[in-house]
């Protein structure tokens, strides 16, 4: 059977168009167009099913083969998958996807500046702590709101377009502590994982990836704490050290998608026992309470979820944020 011609019967061609229509288009027109070309080119299709399910992922596959030099159209990705599969496929096997987006605080900020302060800020699924520094960063909200830093404004400037029903602050959060937790904690310090990050940032995104080597600098200067290990496995303990003055703050973006149905739920029974507040941005699927946000509107991005109520939907990367009425 010509797997390209039955696209709906094999696993890997519907997760490559299902890339290309849902999260690439309009996004990245490059990884829209490879997304495409995988659907239509069985020799292709092939290699990448004789990966190890968990790898097969386009985000993954598109960015080794960029990180072993494919730039541009189909034909430069197809040449690179073909003649260097076996370099592209031990760097799939040995790496993962740990984009860590800075402009997320701009989306979590307005729900952190409603809280009492000063925080104490626990992220799961952290990566390389960088949403772990909120307040090292300055804001530009399309509203006309400027936030920076009480020293003046930052190097990394995040930028947000608001829709309607988002309280934007007007003072940026006062962290009084600052944790993660991460499976495999990316060293700031480490000149090949911070450039596998960068190579994580899709093609066109460049604006991403000037603002993601500012806050690995910024990052650099007083890197945030990071525990290796499960978040199952931590979170409590990690959320006890937490000084009891300050209001510990639970929060994770673009992480319950790698946890099965099991851990998820295993992880908000937890979180739920903690004291504090919880803030999830995720995929509208990520979570039973949110799923049927998943048609709505804003369905192909983030909800933010404070303490169980989704308060927004999110751009995935942080670049808007538009509130659900109250
Ligand atoms: C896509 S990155 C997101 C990083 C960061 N939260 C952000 O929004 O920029 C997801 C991170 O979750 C981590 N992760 C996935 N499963 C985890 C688990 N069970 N325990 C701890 N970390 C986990 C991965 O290692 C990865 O660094």
């Amino acid at each position: 059977m010509d797997r390209t011609t039955h696209p709906g019967t094999d696993p890997v061609i519907e997760t490559y168009r299902a890339f290309g229509e849902r999260e690439a288009r309009g996004v990245s027109p490059t990884f829209e167009a490879w997304a495409r070309g995988v659907c239509h080119d069985a020799v292709v299709a092939d290699l990448l099913a004789t990966l190890p399910q968990g790898k097969r992922q386009p985000n993954l596959v598109f960015a080794a083969a960029r990180w072993h030099g494919a730039r541009g159209t189909y034909d430069v990705l197809r040449a690179t998958l073909v003649e260097q599969w076996p370099h592209v496929r031990a760097t799939i096997l040995a790496r993962a996807t740990q984009t860590n987006e800075p402009n997320r605080c701009a989306v979590l900020l307005p729900f952190l500046a409603e809280l009492p302060q000063p925080l104490a800020l626990l992220e799961v699924g952290a990566a390389a702590g960088l949403c772990l520094l909120p307040d090292r960063y300055s804001y530009r909200y399309d509203d006309g709101t400027s936030l920076d830093p009480g020293g003046g404004p930052s190097d990394v400037v995040l930028p947000c377009a608001v829709g309607p029903g988002v309280a934007i602050p007007s003072r940026l959060p006062e962290v009084a502590w600052r944790a993660g937790i991460d499976l495999h904690p990316v060293d700031v310090e480490d000149d090949d994982a911070c450039a596998w990050l960068e190579t994580l940032v899709w093609p066109e995104h460049d604006d991403r990836r000037t603002r993601l080597r500012a806050a690995l600098d910024v990052a650099r200067r007083d890197p945030p704490r990071i525990v290796p290990g499960d978040l199952l496995d931590l979170l409590p303990a990690l959320a006890a050290e937490a000084p009891p003055d300050a209001t510990l703050v639970v929060f994770h973006s673009a992480v319950l998608a790698y946890l099965d149905a099991g851990a998820r739920q295993a992880f908000v029974d937890v979180v739920r026992t903690l004291p504090g507040h919880w803030i999830s941005n995720e995929g509208a699927r990520a979570l039973p309470t949110t799923a049927h946000l998943a048609s709505g509107s804003g369905g192909h991005g983030f909800v933010v979820v404070v303490d169980g109520v989704a308060r927004g939907y999110a751009d995935p990367h942080g670049r808007s944020l538009t509130g659900f009425d109250a």
